[in-house]
């Protein structure tokens, strides 16, 4: 199926959820949709569904007919959207599932192949305020940080796996914390003492590996949670998997956009599209292509992009995000 493009039309991102708080706001929606160009008659995969900023964007611009299928690893998340998506009626298909098996679940639904897909990775803002979820070094929870709940290791179980050295690598690959042999003997000495279970006991463990001056931009625990969320959620593996089946699954002329918040995610963007967008691979000595590869994908995005000063105002929380794009061949 050829892609046509359609006219942008006006967003309006911020919504209430029922307890009056502001719901998630969907990060680059307009330039992430304008990106995936959904237009009528089209089935198009949001793999994140988080509130559904995004999805129900993707369904306003692809009215009358075209089709979504949402997924989220959080079954709270997609009984959320299930609220807010239902106006849309039979033009949507909401799963619990991780989109590393969107395969499955599009075939499941009678689809082999969609005309665009979404990513739009991490946490959303109903994580980080909801205690119980344990995604938060300021609010006290139980160290959990699973986004899907069935899954059988929380991040205090993780901690209580891993040796000293284990956790000082974790931390210092997916955390990128400069202090990360400091924290794990830290939390070494505190595990000797009695478990840590709750957010607050290990952000203050974290916190005493710090002078408290000068004052620090981030929480010290920042980067400490944000690896520990990315080994219980296997996050990198997802992407992996995730993005190379996604490209798989598009048409011909069908368009991927990824939103990622760090540069370990980004970096895997990016190099699964500049692989994907490759050519010929044979050696420059060679007079004739032996290899017959042809590019698979057209990167739309030359540069990652990002938040105008504008978005970022409104919305600090998307500070880090980049946006990549790529089209199939
Ligand atoms: C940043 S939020 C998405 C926000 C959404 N685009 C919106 O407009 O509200 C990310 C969501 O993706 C989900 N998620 C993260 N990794 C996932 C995965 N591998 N498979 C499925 N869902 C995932 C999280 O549970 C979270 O709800």
């Amino acid at each position: 199926m050829g892609v046509r493009e359609c006219r942008t039309r006006k967003v309006n991102p911020a919504s209430a959820d029922k307890d009056g708080q502001v719901e998630h706001l969907p990060v680059l929606l307009r330039e992430a949709v304008d990106l995936l160009a959904p237009c009528s008659g089209g089935v198009y995969l949001d793999g994140t569904l988080g509130a559904g900023g995004h999805a129900e964007e993707i369904l306003k611009r692809s009215a009358p007919d075209g089709v979504l299928v949402g997924l989220d690893q959080d079954a709270e998340a997609v009984d959320r959207c299930k609220a807010r998506l239902a106006p849309y009626g039979a033009r949507v298909m909401l799963r619990q599932s991780n989109f590393r098996d969107a395969a499955g679940v599009l075939s499941d639904l009678g689809y082999d192949a969609v005309d665009g897909a979404l990513l739009d990775l991490g946490v959303s803002s109903f994580h980080l305020r909801t205690p119980e979820r344990g995604f938060s070094f300021r609010l006290e929870g139980p160290l959990d940080m699973r986004m899907d709940r069935s899954r059988p290791q929380t991040a205090a179980d993780l901690i209580h796996t891993l040796s000293r050295q284990e956790l000082a690598k974790l931390l210092r690959e997916y955390g990128e914390e400069p202090r990360a042999g400091a924290i794990a003997k830290a939390v070494e000495k505190a595990k000797a003492r009695g478990p840590i279970t709750t957010t607050i006991q290990l952000a203050e463990i974290i916190s005493s590996v710090f002078p408290p001056y000068p004052p620090r931009r981030i929480h010290p625990a920042t980067k400490t949670f944000q690896a520990l969320r990315i080994a219980v959620n296997d996050e990198l593996g997802a992407l992996r998997d995730g993005i190379d089946d996604l490209l798989r699954l598009l048409k011909p002329g069908g368009r991927i956009a990824v939103i990622t918040f760090h540069s370990l995610e980004d970096r895997i963007v990016k190099q699964t599209f500049v692989a994907a967008a490759k050519g010929c691979i044979c050696p420059p000595r060679l007079p004739l292509c032996g290899c017959g590869r042809k590019p698979g994908i057209t990167v739309l995005t030359k540069r990652s992009v990002v938040p105008a000063d504008k978005e970022l105002e409104r919305n600090p929380a998307a500070r880090s995000a980049r946006l990549r794009a790529a089209r199939k061949v």
